[in-house]
């Protein structure tokens, strides 16, 4: 169990005792080094950005930098940090590394679909290996907000509803990042994020107030944090907005009460872009000089901004006793700590030509296929049109500009990656079928469509895009016919990859461009149609569910996205994820999640709107196999246990199919009664089991009092309450397989 403290050796100290007040206050500065491809002022950043860092650099007053990923720029800029400091000390280099750097991996929503901490911590080991080649020294990632509301954008960056799996898939990726120990040899910092509560923006408008419950917060939001900090996480990026009416970055009780006591974190805590300066735009501080002292204040220790500092004013504030030298140095002697773990002190360069070779490393690309192929959720699967089988497919049609779209097989957040080397559904299904036996045909089937606001990565250019001036009318008849004269239809459809991320909240869950349309019209061909889609969110599918055999969600695969669908849908590979949240019916049913109370009427919990149904379309846990799997013979190891003891869950899965599978076996509990109402299911265990055709197996879940333990509005504390559990045990949160046990007074 770690807490994220790097060691703080008398080398430190003695460094820290040399500097002067100004210095200190440098190294708690963070700039972005935007290198745009266009001048600055067209990007709307003030003077050249460029020159602000670089000015800074030389007064030693910058301690780390941001967006910086080509080695030799992370060299030159080292060398200008370490001349401008009075120690030379270097600077600390982060980076969005959120599902790759060159090699760009699955989004992180698909990889928690994985359910496989395993494959999740061996993404993120491939994804350090290539950052810290070029000299980034720390990944802002993982996020860990869970995300209830599918409106809001990033919930493509976390790993969905549920505290259990989020809190798995955090420390995976901390594990991944970090290696063995803080300064691991080819691994960086991991930087969870946003602390806290960031995913509940009312109306799943990003940026906007959340207002959480202590319950919530505790039960909910926070326990991923405390994975990712148990995990070792050496950082902890604040969040944008307010809570509870106090903006997160200058929330004391949530930056010290809540982290440091609470959580027992232990390393350094960034801002979010701009948040330190944000607290006078959210009209929490008086001026930028105010929002210094109140972020320094609240326990920030790293302010990272575009342009002016608030933390620029420290100085003023430290004179005139607004802050104190010994909060400041508390912030200095992590970051410093945090440098000599990386090795910085002695060498802070980074061997150009060895970046080269690293990123690439073709092991990296297999990594990334095999992440996207244990990713891919299987939603549906009518009379087992998938595997299709390649002898009986003489023309295949795949149809949908995304099909063909190497950014939107990438997905966002993508910086340093290679767009020619990137596979697209299109590319990899012709590739998966060279043989000239079977004819691969393409319609886009509907011009390209945009979002009707412009996203904010646009700066980066979009791209590959098809014409988006196309005439509609002749693409969807080039679509039908090309439908037509094919034995199997694959229709790719989705959002592009800006339609989600950050800043890419949306209004409902429609598909966008006419993409419906599309495929009602490759359906009513008669052609038997198979849709890929490629999204990050819940898309509206209710039409989709009751016309289309067989639906497979690939969500953005990565570079070598194309290949891993290919090997999905002729059986190379077999799908095994899981939703890591409740796929609604329709935008009106939000939040939808599964862990809700019984409440009045529970017998009508399906029907709690007159207009719809009020359950999800797919359930949180769902994904289907090319195997089939029962669930038989539970057991518990006692009936009744103490308040301290554990309880051991049994259960056989059985592969009923001829094709070997992975099953994703999950264990839900609910407790009958105590201090607090709680979840009708709450997932407390997960394993995925290998079973060959026809066999079975014995899976065990053991549920400790850890998994019993909630913090109640009632006692406003911890509780462990004596009452009688309910389990149930099989393939997603709506299994039925049932034992219980009690727990004793
Ligand atoms: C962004 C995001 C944050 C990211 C940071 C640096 O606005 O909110 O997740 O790490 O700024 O790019």
């Amino acid at each position: 169990m770690s807490s994220g403290k790097a060691e703080v050796s008398p080398r430190v100290e003695k460094l820290l005792a040399s500097m002067t007040p100004a210095e200190k206050i440098g190294q708690l500065i963070q700039y972005f080094y935007f290198q745009l491809p266009e001048s600055d002022v067209d990007s709307g950043l003030p003077e050249r950005q460029t020159d602000l860092v670089e000015q800074a650099l030389a007064a030693g007053r910058a301690g780390s930098l941001l967006f910086v990923t080509d080695p030799a720029t992370s060299n030159r800029l080292q060398r200008q940090a370490v001349a401008g400091s009075a120690h030379g000390i270097p600077v600390l280099f982060g980076f969005d590394v959120i599902h790759g750097l060159r090699t760009i991996f699955p989004v992180p929503i698909a990889l928690a679909a994985s359910w496989n901490p395993e494959l999740i911590e061996q993404a993120q080991t491939v994804a350090a290996r290539e950052a810290r080649a070029v000299g980034i020294h720390w990944a802002f990632a993982p996020m860990v907000d869970i995300a209830r509301d599918p409106r809001w954008g990033r919930m493509i960056e976390g790993a969905g509803e549920d505290p259990f799996l989020a809190a798995a898939v955090a420390a995976a990726q901390v594990r991944g990042f970090q290696g063995s120990h803080l300064g691991a040899d080819e691994h960086i910092i991991a930087g969870p994020k946003h602390f806290a509560g960031y995913g509940a923006a009312v109306g799943g408008r990003d940026y906007d107030e959340v207002d959480l419950s202590d319950q919530e917060l505790w039960n909910t939001y926070l326990p991923p944090f405390q994975a990712a900090i148990d995990a070792g996480a050496g950082n902890i990026m604040s969040a944008y907005m307010d809570l509870n009416g106090v903006p997160a970055t200058g929330n004391r009780w949530l930056l010290h009460d809540v982290l440091r006591e609470g959580l027992g974190f232990e390393g350094f805590v960034v801002s979010d872009a701009n948040s330190a300066r944000d607290l006078e735009t959210h009209h929490f501080a008086a001026d930028l000089p105010d929002a210094g002292v109140r972020a320094l204040n609240a326990g920030l220790d790293l302010e990272m901004t575009i342009v002016e500092p608030a933390y620029g004013h420290l100085d003023e504030a430290l004179a005139d006793g607004r802050v104190d030298l010994e909060r400041i140095d508390a912030s200095v002697r992590r970051l410093l700590a945090v440098k000599e773990a990386l090795g910085l002190l002695d060498n802070p360069f980074v061997d150009e030509d060895a970046a080269r070779v690293t990123l690439a490393d073709p092991a990296h690309r297999d990594a990334a296929r095999e992440a996207a192929e244990g990713s891919a959720v299987l939603l549906r699967n009518e009379g087992d049109l998938l595997p299709l089988a390649a002898t009986s497919v003489q023309k295949l049609a795949v149809i949908g500009p995304l099909a063909d779209s190497k950014r939107d097989t990438l997905g966002p957040w993508i910086f340093d990656y290679d767009l020619e080397e990137t596979v697209t559904v299109l590319d990899g299904i012709r590739s998966h079928l060279e043989q000239p036996t079977v004819e691969v045909t393409y319609a886009a089937g509907v011009p390209a469509f945009a979002r009707k606001y412009p996203s904010m990565f646009d700066m980066w250019g979009d791209g590959s895009r098809a014409d988006e001036n196309a005439d509609a009318e002749a693409e969807l008849a080039n679509a039908v016919r090309t439908a037509t004269e094919a034995d199997v239809a694959v229709v790719v459809i989705g959002e592009r990859q800006d339609m989600i991320g950050e800043h890419a909240s949306r209004a409902s869950l429609d598909l966008p461009g006419n993409q419906l349309a599309l495929l009602q019209a490759v359906v009513a061909t008669g052609t038997p149609t198979v849709v890929v889609l490629l999204s990050g969110r819940p898309l509206d599918l209710r039409w989709a569910q009751e016309n289309v055999p067989a639906i497979l969600q690939v969500w953005y695969p990565g570079t070598r996205g194309g290949e891993a669908v290919a090997n999905l849908l002729f059986g190379q590979a077999v799908p095994g994820g899981k939703l890591p949240f409740s796929w609604p019916r329709t935008a009106g049913q939000i939040p939808m999640h599964y862990a809700h109370t019984r409440s009045h009427s529970p017998e009508n919990q399906g029907r709690r709107y007159w207009d719809e149904e009020s359950t999800p379309l797919y359930p949180f846990g769902h994904g289907l196999s090319y195997a089939t799997f029962e669930y038989a013979n539970p057991s518990v190891s006692a009936a009744s246990v103490g308040r301290d003891e554990s309880v051991t869950v049994g259960v056989d899965v059985t592969n009923t199919s001829g094709q070997d599978g992975v099953e994703v076996a999950q264990l839900y509990l609910h407790q009958r009664y105590g201090s607090s109402s709680r979840p009708v299911r709450l997932l407390k265990g997960f394993q995925r089991v290998p079973v060959a055709a026809g066999q079975t197996i014995r899976v065990e879940f053991t549920i400790s009092p850890a998994e019993r333990r909630y913090w109640s509005s009632a006692t406003r504390d911890w509780v462990l309450d004596a009452t009688v559990f309910d389990v149930w045990v099989g393939t997603n949160s709506e299994a039925e397989l049932h034992t219980e046990f009690t727990v004793q007074r």
